[in-house]
C-alpha cells in the first residue's frame, strides 16, 4: 500500500490552483442520467470518487469521454439498467445519488444500502421517505432499496428533520420530472446544491429558492442535455488555507471562491492568519504565533464538518485550549488517536474534542482513516518536526486532486512511496 512521507517544518511559498469540487461533480454527473443526450461538464477534478461514479454510470448504460483533463462529455441516450450494486456503493456512498434520477427517468431504481462508514452510521432514511412522498413504492430486500413508480412521480411537500446534502440532491433530481410542484423544506443550502440547481435549470427544470432552505420545484415533462462548470472545491481550498496556517508561509490559491468559506475565514483570522480575498483567489500568510479558537460544525454556512479534522491539527499547534464540537457526524474523531501519536493532547467527550495546544507536533508513523482525517495528518506532518509517514493514503486519492504535487510545488518536502 502507498505511503506519503513528509519532512515538516518548511514554510510554504507560491501559488496553488484549486480543482473542481468533488461533492459538486458527483450529483451533477448523476443528474446526466435524467434525460437522453450529451452533457458537457467543465472543471471536473481527477479523483477516484469521480472514476467510481463514472464506472457506475457505465454499468447503467451511459458512455463518457474526457475531452481534456478536466472536461467530461457524458452521453446518456441509452440507460438500460437501473441497479447500483453493493460492490460500487460500498466503495462510495455517494453512489446513492443515482436513486432519484433513475426513478425519475425509468420509473425504477435498485440501489444497495450504503451501510455505516468510518465517520458515522449515515442512514439514507430521509432520501427514502422523500421519494415515498413523491409517490415511489420502496421495498428493502437483501440489502437493496428497490424503488418503483407507475407513470410519473407526483409533486408533494418534503420536510427534512436535519438538512441533508445528498438527500436534498436526490429529491431535487427526482422532483424536476415529477407531475406538479414539490416543496423541499429545511433543505440543505451548501454551494454544491446551487451548482446542481444551475445544471438542472440549464436542462430545463423550474426551480425556485436557490441558496435558501426552501426549494420549490415545478415538475416538467422533459429535460434536455446541458453544459456546466463545476464550482471550485471549497474543502480543498480550506485544507490548503489551514495547511499554510500550520506550516507558515505566503501562498496564493487561485481558481477558488472565497465567498464559499465564510466561517473558516472568521476562525482563521481569529487564530492569527492573514487572509486577503480576491474575486477568484485567496492570499494566505502566517508568520506569527497561532491563537486558539473554538469550533462548532454546522450545516452551511456554518463551519463545515469536512474541515473539522484539518482545523483540529492546526489547533494542536497553538498554546491554548480549543473546544471542537462535531455536530454533524457522531464518529468523526478517528484522527484524534493519530494526532496523539504526533504529540497532541486531545481529550474526546462525546461529540466534543478538547485540544490542549502544545505549540508543536513531532513526526510519527500514522494511519489515514478517512478522507478528511488523512488531510489533517498531512497538515500535521507539514508542521511537525522530523518525518511523518502516513499509511493507507488511498483515502486521500478519493477526494484530493494531486495533493502531493500541489504541496511540493509550494516548497513542502512531501513524497509518495509506492508499496504492495
Ligand atoms: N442523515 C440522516 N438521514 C439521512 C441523511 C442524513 O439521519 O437520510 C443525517 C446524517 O447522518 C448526518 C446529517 O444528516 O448526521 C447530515 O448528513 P448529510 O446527508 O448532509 O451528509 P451526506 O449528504 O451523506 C455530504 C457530503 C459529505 C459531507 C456531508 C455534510 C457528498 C457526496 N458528501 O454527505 O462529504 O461531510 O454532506 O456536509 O456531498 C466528504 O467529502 O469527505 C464527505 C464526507
Amino acid at each position: 500500500m502507498d505511503k506519503i512521507l513528509i519532512e515538516g517544518g518548511r514554510p510554504l511559498q507560491g501559488e496553488i490552483k484549486i480543482s473542481g469540487a468533488k461533492n459538486g461533480a458527483l450529483p451533477i454527473i448523476a443528474a446526466t442520467l435524467l434525460c437522453p443526450g450529451t452533457h458537457i461538464l467543465y472543471n471536473v477534478p481527477e479523483l477516484r470518487d469521480i472514476r467510481t461514479i463514472l464506472q457506475l454510470l457505465g454499468t447503467l448504460g451511459a458512455t463518457w469521454e474526457r475531452i481534456d483533463t478536466n472536461t467530461l462529455k457524458i452521453n446518456s441516450d441509452q440507460i438500460t439498467e437501473f441497479e447500483a450494486s453493493y460492490e460500487l456503493v460500498k466503495t462510495m456512498r455517494a453512489s446513492v445519488l443515482v436513486l432519484g434520477p433513475l426513478l425519475a427517468r425509468l420509473g425504477r431504481a435498485r440501489v444497495s444500502l450504503p451501510g455505516g462508514c468510518a465517520i458515522g452510521a449515515r442512514p439514507i432514511d430521509f432520501h427514502m421517505q422523500g421519494l415515498q412522498k413523491l409517490g415511489a413504492q420502496l421495498e428493502l430486500e437483501q440489502g437493496y432499496v428497490d424503488a418503483k413508480v407507475c407513470g410519473r412521480l407526483r409533486g408533494n411537500t418534503v420536510y427534512f428533520d436535519i438538512p441533508s446534502v445528498t438527500g436534498t440532491e436526490n429529491i431535487l433530481m427526482a422532483a424536476v420530472l415529477a407531475e406538479g410542484t414539490t416543496i423541499i423544506k429545511n433543505s440543505a443550502k451548501e454551494p454544491e446544491i446551487a451548482n446542481l440547481i444551475d445544471m438542472l435549470t440549464g436542462m430545463g427544470a423550474k426551480i425556485e429558492g436557490r441558496d435558501t432552505d426552501r426549494l420549490t420545484i415545478h415538475g416538467v415533462k422533459e429535460l434536455k442535455p446541458a453544459e456546466i462548470a463545476i464550482i471550485p472545491d471549497r474543502i480543498e481550498t480550506g485544507t490548503f488555507l489551514i495547511a499554510v496556517g500550520a506550516a507558515g508561509g505566503d501562498v496564493t490559491l487561485t481558481n477558488c471562491n472565497p465567498a464559499h468559506l465564510p466561517s473558516l475565514f472568521e476562525k482563521l483570522r481569529s487564530s492569527g492568519i492573514y487572509l486577503e480575498a480576491g474575486e477568484r483567489s485567496i492570499r494566505v500568510i502566517r508568520s506569527g504565533p497561532l491563537k486558539n479558537v473554538d469550533i462548532k460544525t454546522m450545516p452551511y454556512p456554518g463551519f463545515p464538518t469536512d474541515l473539522q479534522a484539518q482545523i483540529m491539527a492546526l489547533m494542536t499547534l497553538t498554546e491554548g485550549l480549543s473546544v471542537i464540537h462535531e455536530n454533524i457526524f457522531e464518529n468523526r474523531f478517528m484522527h484524534v488517536a493519530e494526532l496523539r501519536r504526533m504529540g497532541a493532547d486531545i481529550m474526546v467527550e462525546g461529540g466534543k474534542a478538547i485540544v490542549k495546544g502544545q505549540g508543536r507536533l513531532d513526526g510519527a508513523q500514522v494511519m489515514a482513516t478517512d478522507l478528511r482525517a488523512s488531510a489533517s495528518l498531512v497538515i500535521a506532518g507539514l508542521a511537525a518536526r522530523g518525518i511523518t509517514e502516513i499509511s493507507r493514503v488511498y483515502h486521500l486519492d478519493r477526494g484530493y486532486d494531486d495533493l502531493v504535487g500541489k504541496l511540493g510545488a509550494v516548497g513542502a518536502k512531501i513524497w509518495r512511496e509506492t508499496g504492495n
